[in-house]
């Protein structure tokens, strides 16, 4: 197990003339046996902050620790990639289709001087704990999906590694079974309290793997925390987005209350001058009804459905402002609803988010 402090830690690519920092002035903290989580846009960096700390790139700038053994220094690999006992698990989880799941597992152990005992145990340890026994003398076309995923997890673990570094892991699951390989891998990192590094695309993969999360755009940290804690409180639109669905909508605010159209909505738990800003509503913050009053809701004026559709579950419902068609909000229903009608907007006011022009937090 291990502790990963990472130091204004920076990489800078050359493509032609241009200079990318892929990596720009990190600095972050993961604690032994934890778990950090970091979302960002595809060319945000994500790939590259696993490689530095995997000991793949070499730091143009900045400084990696392992507990307190420097490994990653300014133009410097102290320590080698092989001897960080490190693991690094990619995007397709690919395990080698000419060999049994055992000798896939016993792989990374092959060219350890160990003896066969010894690799049996190890195989046979991890197994257990991802109940894969009973499959190991099959080749991986004649195993499911999930199995595979565990059989390469376990491939991953067999070293028993310090750290566990996961890029995209999920992406390329099918999605029946990319939430119980999340809840496996969640659950392997706590029982094996497996200090752990996931990046994704995806707020899902940081939701339910992640204690801590951080927000990687072009090369930059730009919010650090709780997930949820990121979710309810962005620093700004992007990472807003990045977190989950929301409204961004173009609103006014006087005397404290910010109207779009006909809407209007308190402004809760601050004061703000009288300006245009950028509001984000997330879907679940509002709901559509026929009655006068929700719980936990203020009721924000009149709207117009103009589309209702069933997805996974849920019907999406877009609805405007009766006053002006050209505004359009996505909300979340367990009713279907009819497009053409008009009903009441409810809303949560103090889960709404301001931004500036800038998109910045207000
Ligand atoms: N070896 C390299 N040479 C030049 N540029 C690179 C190299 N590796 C990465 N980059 C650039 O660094 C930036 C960050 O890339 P990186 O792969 O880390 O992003 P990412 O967040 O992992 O993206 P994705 O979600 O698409 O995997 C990109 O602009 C990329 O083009
Ligand atoms: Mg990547």
């Amino acid at each position: 197990m291990a502790k990963v402090i990472i130091k204004e830690l920076t990489k800078v690519f050359k493509k032609g003339k241009n200079l990318i920092y892929a990596s720009n002035k990190i600095s972050l903290e993961v604690s032994d046996g934890k778990s950090f989580g970091i979302v960002g846009p595809s060319g945000g960096g994500k790939t590259t902050l696993l490689r530095l700390i995997a000991g793949l790139e070499v730091p143009t700038d900045g400084y990696i620790y392992f507990d307190d053994k420097l490994v990653s220094a300014p133009n410097k690999i102290i320590v080698d990639p092989a001897d960080r006992g490190i693991a690094m698990v990619f995007q397709n989880w690919a395990l080698y289709p000419n060999m049994t799941i055992y000798d896939n597992i016993a792989f990374p152990l092959r060219n350890m001087k160990i003896s066969k005992e010894e690799i049996d145990k190890k195989v046979m340890e991890v197994s257990e704990i991802l109940n894969i026994k009973h499959i190991l003398d099959h080749y991986p076309r004649e195993v499911s999906g999930g199995q595979m995923q565990r059989a390469a997890l376990a491939r991953a673990l067999v070293k028993n590694p310090k750290l566990l570094l996961l890029d995209e892991p999920f992406s390329n699951l099918d999605a029946q079974i990319r939430d119980s390989a999340r809840a496996l891998v969640r659950k392997i990192q706590k029982d094996l309290k497996l200090t752990t590094i996931i990046v994704s695309h995806d707020p899902a993969d940081i939701f339910s793997i992640a204690e801590e999360a951080g927000v990687i755009v072009n090369g930059t940290l730009v919010q650090k925390g709780e997930a949820s804690e990121i979710y309810d409180n962005p620093v700004n639109i992007t990472v807003s987005r990045l977190l989950g669905d929301i409204n961004i909508i173009k609103a006014i605010i006087k005397n404290n209350i910010i109207t779009f159209g006909n809407i209007s909505i308190p402004l809760i738990n601050k004061k703000l001058e009288d300006r245009e800003v950028d509001i984000g509503i997330r879907p679940e913050d509002i709901k559509i009804s026929d009655q006068n009053e929700v719980p936990g809701f203020i009721n924000a004026g009149k709207v117009k459905i103009k589309v209702s559709s069933y997805v996974a579950g849920t019907f999406k419902v877009v609805v405007s402002p009766i006053s002006d068609e050209s505004i359009e909000l996505d909300i979340n229903t367990e009713r279907p609803a009819s497009p053409g009608t008009e009903t009441n907007l409810f809303i949560r006011p103090e889960k709404i988010k301001i931004f500036d022009e800038k998109g910045n937090k207000l």
